[in-house]
């Protein structure tokens, strides 16, 4: 092996163009692949930026041709040559044009035969990619994503600098495990309190919560807050950082301000708090035209004061097969609902598992309500929970829309979410709890029904979703110590309790706190919308996996006793 030891890299792969024909250059990386062809050698370099073409001849270097011949993909080397132009040009590739003659080669590192072939699209399986992060990282898309991440963090910090922000960076407890910080809520409040009116800070965050493509256990909030502002002008700063985000990372302008929608709208015909307004198939209600029907699963929801509600799939006959419509069934049983009631609009008339106990006037109302044509499929959930038959409806009309293939690619939905519900009633606790969190302002005309109607408390709290994806929240914040004390009774939290766990916080407020309130965008979930990626595993350098462990150092592991030690720990023998 050699080293670098007066070798000088002047440009990267992806860097000459022909314009550049006839320079002298030197540059390193990972080859590719090589391809002999008798008596020439044509090595593909690539770095981070791209790939360069090296040229090797063993009519005029017999000595290097030699040992280009002994190169093997993922070698590391180090090339110095002339540029000079191809005569086999490749049009797929930015430096197509260009080759490098070479004149100095050095075999910097050996590399065995990877475990897969360092490419985009690569079939290998994702547990072996992740054992072996390192090789993966090395495809040009995920080079590309966390280059592409790098740049949307330090815009992220550009543009709340040039807004006045300072970032602040808040601590994270030795002690507390898991409990490390979910976010730092409280600290930015404290901040806020300390006088320093607008914090930003890209901040670390830990949950222990179940996995999924959009959720890690350790993700990146930019997490901000602001004094002396009201709710417009929260959402007005972060719709100008959207805005430089769009025109910054994918070169297009955003149309400000934000669509919104209230929570009850949203839910009404998304079924869904975090709609994917990508396609419509929006939900509609027929509940006034069913609930005299002769069909006893509608009008009995009707009677126990539930509700029926449907979506319209256009031109789906052929898709939406019984046999598929079962599948649906299957899946929303699986989310809590009882089943799917349907109908088929086939050009030999309507094939439905209810229509025949509906009038012909009930049924062309229904039809009617649903703007219902000839190829299109009816899907109806009834029940006696209207926020359960929603959100079982919102699932499925996302489902329809993936089998029917009509979510667009390539266009960007963003919208707010405005008007949240303030309490949110806990089944497994029995319970009222905060639907954001106690330190959420209620909207001022909803203070009378804190003690008399918890159901109709609204708050002052805000999601900004894109394409089906919560990418961020927040909300203006309680800085009364009374009314903060009285949300803490309605939570079901003592005055100890509160006292105990957030009492520095109480303690903070009595001595002078600016209103304010603030919110978090998750970074990650931001790369991963704009980048059009599946999974944040697309976007996140070393993603954990099931159990939040990470599958390439094998983490979390065992400690030895000395460092039991250390922190003080103890563990318990199964
Ligand atoms: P919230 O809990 O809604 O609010 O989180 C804000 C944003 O953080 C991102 N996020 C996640 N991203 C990846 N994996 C996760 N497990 C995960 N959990 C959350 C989401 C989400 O919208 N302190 C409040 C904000 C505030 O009120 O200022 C908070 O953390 O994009």
């Amino acid at each position: 092996m050699e080293t670098l030891q007066g070798f000088k890299r002047t440009n990267y792969c992806g860097e000459p163009r022909l314009a550049d024909a006839g320079r002298e250059i030197s540059v390193c990386g990972w080859v590719q692949r090589s391809r002999d062809l008798g008596s020439l050698i044509f090595t593909d370099l690539r770095d981070r930026t791209g790939i360069l073409q090296l040229a090797f001849d063993d009519a005029t270097e017999p000595e290097l041709f030699k040992k280009a011949a002994t190169l093997r993909s993922e070698y590391v080397i180090a090339a110095r040559g002339v540029l000079r132009e191809r005569s086999a040009k490749n049009a797929e590739l930015p430096t197509g044009e260009v080759e490098l003659e070479v004149k100095e080669l050095r075999i910097l590192g050996e590399s065995e035969t990877p475990p897969f072939e360092i490419v985009d699209n690569c079939p290998t399986n994702e547990a072996t990619r992740l054992k072996y992060r390192y090789l993966d990282l090395r495809r040009p898309v995920l080079q590309h994503n966390l280059m592409m991440r790098h740049k949307i963090a330090k815009l992220t910090r550009d543009y709340f600098d040039e807004n006045g922000f300072i970032e602040i960076e808040t601590p994270m407890h030795k002690g507390s495990f898991y409990a490390l910080p979910q976010s730092p809520q409280l600290y930015k409040q404290l901040s806020m309190v300390a006088g320093f009116d607008r914090y930003m800070q890209i901040a670390r965050c830990f949950r222990d919560e179940d996995l999924r493509a959009d959720r890690q256990p350790e993700f990146t909030q930019i997490d901000l807050e602001m004094s002396f502002v009201e709710m417009e002008d929260i959402l007005a700063m972060t719709e100008g950082f959207m805005a430089r985000v769009f025109k910054e990372v994918l070169g297009r302008e955003l149309s400000l301000p934000l669509p919104r929608l209230t929570y009850a709208d949203a839910m009404a015909r998304y079924g869904s708090d975090k709609p994917d307004t990508r396609f419509g198939m929006e939900i509609f209600d027929v509940s006034d035209l069913v609930k005299d029907c002769g069909f006893g699963v509608f009008a009995s929801a009707v009677a126990a004061g539930g509700t029926v509600r449907g979506i319209c799939a256009k031109n789906a006959v052929a898709s939406l097969s019984r046999k598929e419509i079962d599948k649906l069934i299957e899946m929303i049983r699986g989310i809590g609902g009882k089943g799917i009631a349907w109908a088929r609009l086939t050009g030999d008339g309507v094939a439905s598992s209810f229509a025949k106990f509906l009038s012909e006037d009930e049924l062309k109302a229904l039809l009617d309500r649903a703007g219902a044509e000839t190829g299109d499929v009816l899907l109806f959930i009834s029940g006696e929970d209207e926020s359960a038959v929603l959100s079982q409806l919102g699932a499925l009309r996302l489902e329809v829309a993936r089998r029917l293939d009509i979510i667009p690619h390539g266009v960007m939905h963003p919208l707010w979410i405005v008007e949240f519900p303030f309490f949110e009633y806990d089944r497994e606790l029995g319970q009222y709890v905060a639907m954001h969190h106690p330190f959420t302002a209620p909207l001022d005309e909803c203070l009378p029904y804190l003690e008399t109607d918890k159901s109709k408390v609204r708050a002052k709290c805000y999601d900004l979703v894109l394409n089906g994806i919560e990418l961020c929240s927040g909300s203006i914040r309680i800085t009364d110590p009374a009314l903060q004390s009285r949300i803490f009774d309605l939570l079901g939290l003592s005055h100890e309790e509160a006292q105990l766990k957030f009492g520095y916080l109480l303690d903070a407020f009595r001595y002078g706190a600016p209103p304010h309130g603030g919110l978090a965008l998750g970074l990650d979930r931001l790369v991963m919308q704009l980048l059009e990626c599946d999974s944040l595993r697309d976007v996140v350098a070393f993603p954990k996996v099931q159990n939040a462990s990470e599958p390439m150092t094998g983490a979390p592991g065992n400690v030895d006793q000395a460092q039991l030690d250390e922190l003080g720990l103890a563990l318990k023998s199964e």
